[in-house]
């Protein structure tokens, strides 16, 4: 079975990007993968802010992601760059947690001002880790329907920009197995 690991990097709740990657999860849960979703809001404030790479929770997300084919991994825009706790996550991870796995990098921000955070933030963070980094998706917050978590893309070319970064992020996985 393929397995896609999804890691949502924002500390709000509600939160317009795990309205996003739980949309994705349901595109890619249709191409037959079967997912395991994160949101760093799950994790206890104390391994993050300790340091607990050993901790329980911890190697259990470290373990899904070894295991994994492919990664979905979202962030808001926090200060031009991906948030401090998705870091803080990120910084327990052994070295090369991502090797050889397609990733697939999705931001949202407030603005298109920050559009290129996905290059110079995420995409560096995902090659550090060894991952393949595809393109990436980036929505500004007001494209995303906070009402409509089913259909949550309403724009026409957006939605086909979505559909296809996924469809290219299944190729990649596909062409590895
Ligand atoms: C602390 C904080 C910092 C932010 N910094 C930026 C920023 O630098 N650039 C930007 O475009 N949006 C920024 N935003 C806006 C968020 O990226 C945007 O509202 C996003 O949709 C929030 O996603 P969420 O609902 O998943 O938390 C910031 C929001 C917060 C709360």
């Amino acid at each position: 079975m393929s397995e896609i690991v999804i890691l949502s990097g924002s500390p709000a709740i509600p939160s317009r990007t795990d309205i996003l990657l739980k949309y994705i999860e349901t595109l890619v849960g249709k191409e037959g993968f079967t997912t395991d979703y994160y949101s760093i809001t799950e994790f206890s404030a104390t391994d993050l802010f300790q340091g607990r790479y050993d901790s329980e929770d911890i190697l259990m997300v470290s373990e899904k992601i070894k295991r994994a084919n492919g990664i979905i991994i979202g962030s808001p825009v926090y200060k031009a760059s991906y948030t401090g706790v998705l870091k803080a996550l990120i910084d327990l991870f052994p070295e090369g947690a991502f090797k050889d796995k397609p990733v697939l990098p999705i931001m949202i921000g407030g603005s298109n001002r920050h559009l290129l955070a996905i290059d110079y933030a995420l995409k560096p963070l995902i090659s550090i880790l060894k991952g393949e980094p595809m393109q990436g998706l980036y929505f500004v917050d007001k494209e995303v329907d906070k009402q409509n978590p089913l259909s949550p893309i309403r724009d026409g070319e957006l939605l086909n920009r979505t559909q296809s970064q996924v469809k290219e992020f299944i190729e990649a996985i596909q062409k590895r197995m």
